[in-house]
């Protein structure tokens, strides 16, 4: 068997390893395999790859090669040990700016080795030049898009920049005339190719990539992160047909397709439209800021949270990013423990998007052992807020917004939330009056039967364990009675 061959059958287990990896990755229970398996494809196709070049470059070249990934591997590996887990959306969205920023420099690289040898001397036949040129064009736009598009996810994500959308006049006009100046700029550089325009659609693109994700609000940032994935993976799909690269084509096209299945899943669970979404906001036009202050609002101290508790006979826990910032899924999970043993029945409601990441909530209760099954989504539970005495609402905030149902000119207007507010009983954990991710103020907090419990998240349930504790550790809740009095 050659080498070539060899690299071949190499390229075609590592694809398959992908597709076992995103299969895996698609349950909870077999993630863990399918990190295992993209890890073995990655690693093969990178062997793979530097054998087949070795044959073509210099031994010096190899070792320069060597040294990159050397040098990038320890890099990831630093950053991927030091990465809170609440950091982990901002830190994808630097990844794929680096996946749009190499297309471009494959882009660039791929055209000025052409005009440097001429089409002769180059592995491009002359009758193949036109759909080279497109592909050289349509792969820079692609990645450019990526590209700052990715770095304004990463800035809004991290809170550099507010993450409320950016409503230039006639933006959606904006939008389709930069799709339109590209569609005349890739036929005119497909007949006759100029430095000049190749300048022209990587600014015009990377001008586009920050619009497009600037335009889009901080409630719809998680479909965003799934959609600049998928445009990584397209980015990299055109990357591997300028490399003549068939493990980076089909990579890429199954990260592009899968991303934008996972964007169109996400919009369908938040209620957007798809298109509006790619499209930067399309068809959207400015919302109502809606972040002021709504009334009255009530405080309720530590141990009065924990006297309304024991006396509940059910309660929801309703968590959110807040939970994340202050890490308090142990002590809530303590917090469960001993009001199920109490009689209380306990549950969690769980947003789709609650965090920062889909799954963040899931990741951190199972990490303190909640138990599974009183974990609910959020169409599992909704119907019963209304027969629950208490909802602790535990660093949560867009995912609780009534003004999402109940006030159509609201940014958040349409999106489905847990209807907390149908409870006896709501009490808010959180620091100050702040919005939620979204910048949008909320209802919530001024209603009759909610109260705020200020203070870090987990500070507050240690204080109401504590109070629980101080109250003394027998059954006191109307559950526990009447387990008392049937036993
Ligand atoms: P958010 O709306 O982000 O609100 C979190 C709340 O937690 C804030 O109002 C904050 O109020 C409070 N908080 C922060 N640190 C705290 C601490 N140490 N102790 C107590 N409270 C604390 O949360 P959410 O309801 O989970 O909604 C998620 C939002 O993020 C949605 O808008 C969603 O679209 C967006 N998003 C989600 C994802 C994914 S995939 N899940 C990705 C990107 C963006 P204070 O500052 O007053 O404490």
């Amino acid at each position: 068997m050659t080498s070539t061959t060899a690299s071949h059958a190499a390229d075609l287990v590592a694809a398959l390893l992908f597709i076992l990896s995103l299969a895996g990755l698609s349950q909870h229970r077999t993630s863990r395999a399918g990190v295992g398996y993209g890890i073995a494809g990655m690693a093969l196709a990178l062997v793979a790859t530097i054998v087949l070049a070795a044959q073509s470059i210099t031994a010096g070249a190899v070792a320069l090669i060597i040294i990159a990934m050397a040098l990038g591997g320890a890099l990831g590996l630093w950053r991927a040990r030091q990465v809170e887990m609440t950091q982990m959306p901002e830190l994808i969205a630097v990844l794929h700016s680096f996946v749009g920023l190499a297309a471009v420099l494959v882009g660039w690289d791929s055209y000025l080795e052409v005009e440097s040898h001429g089409s002769g001397q180059t592995r491009i036949a002359a009758d193949l030049l036109g759909i080279h040129h497109a592909e050289v064009f349509i792969g820079i736009f692609i990645g450019a898009v990526t590209f700052t598009g990715s770095i304004v996810a990463f800035l809004k994500l991290s809170a550099r920049i507010a993450s409320r959308p950016l409503t230039l006049p006639g933006k959606n006009a904006l939008n389709l005339g930069a799709l339109a100046a590209f569609a005349a700029l890739t036929i005119w550089f497909t007949v006759s190719p100029d430095l000049a325009l190749m300048v022209a659609v990587t600014v015009l693109a990377l001008a586009l990539g920050w619009h497009l994700v600037a335009s889009i609000g901080g409630g719809d940032m998680p479909v965003v992160v799934s959609m600049l994935n998928s445009y990584s993976g397209w980015a990299a799909a055109a990357a591997g047909f300028l490399l003549d690269n068939n493990l980076l084509i089909v990579t890429g096209a199954l990260v592009g397709s899968s991303g934008a299945y996972l964007s169109y899943i996400m919009c369908k669970a938040m209620n957007r439209s798809f298109i509006s979404v790619i499209a930067g906001g399309f068809g959207i036009e400015s919302p109502a800021r809606g972040d002021e202050e709504q009334g009255e609002h009530r405080e309720i101290r530590a141990r009065e949270a924990a006297e309304l508790l024991a006396q509940a006979s059910s309660v929801v826990i309703t968590p959110g990013y807040g939970m994340a910032v202050a890490q308090a899924q142990h002590p809530v999970a303590e917090l469960t423990r001993r009001l199920r043993e109490r009689g209380v029945e306990v549950r969690f409601g769980v947003h789709p998007v609650a965090g920062r990441l889909p799954g963040h909530m899931n990741v951190l209760l199972a990490e303190a052992k909640v138990p599974y099954d009183i974990v609910l989504e959020m169409d599992e539970i909704n119907d019963d807020f209304a027969e629950t005495s208490v909802v602790l609402v535990i660093g949560a905030n867009d995912t609780v917004n009534p003004a999402a149902t109940d006030d159509p000119s609201s940014p958040i207007a349409g999106m489905p939330v847990l209807r907390v507010w149908e409870a006896e009983h709501v009490v808010v954990f959180k620091r100050s009056m702040a919005s939620g991710y979204a910048g949008v103020q909320n209802p919530l907090f001024f209603r009759e039967n909610s109260s705020m419990l200020f203070g870090d998240a987990k500070q507050s349930v240690d204080a109401i364990l504590q109070a629980l504790g101080d109250a003394g550790p027998h059954a006191s809740g109307p559950a526990a009675q009447q387990t008392a009095a049937a036993g």
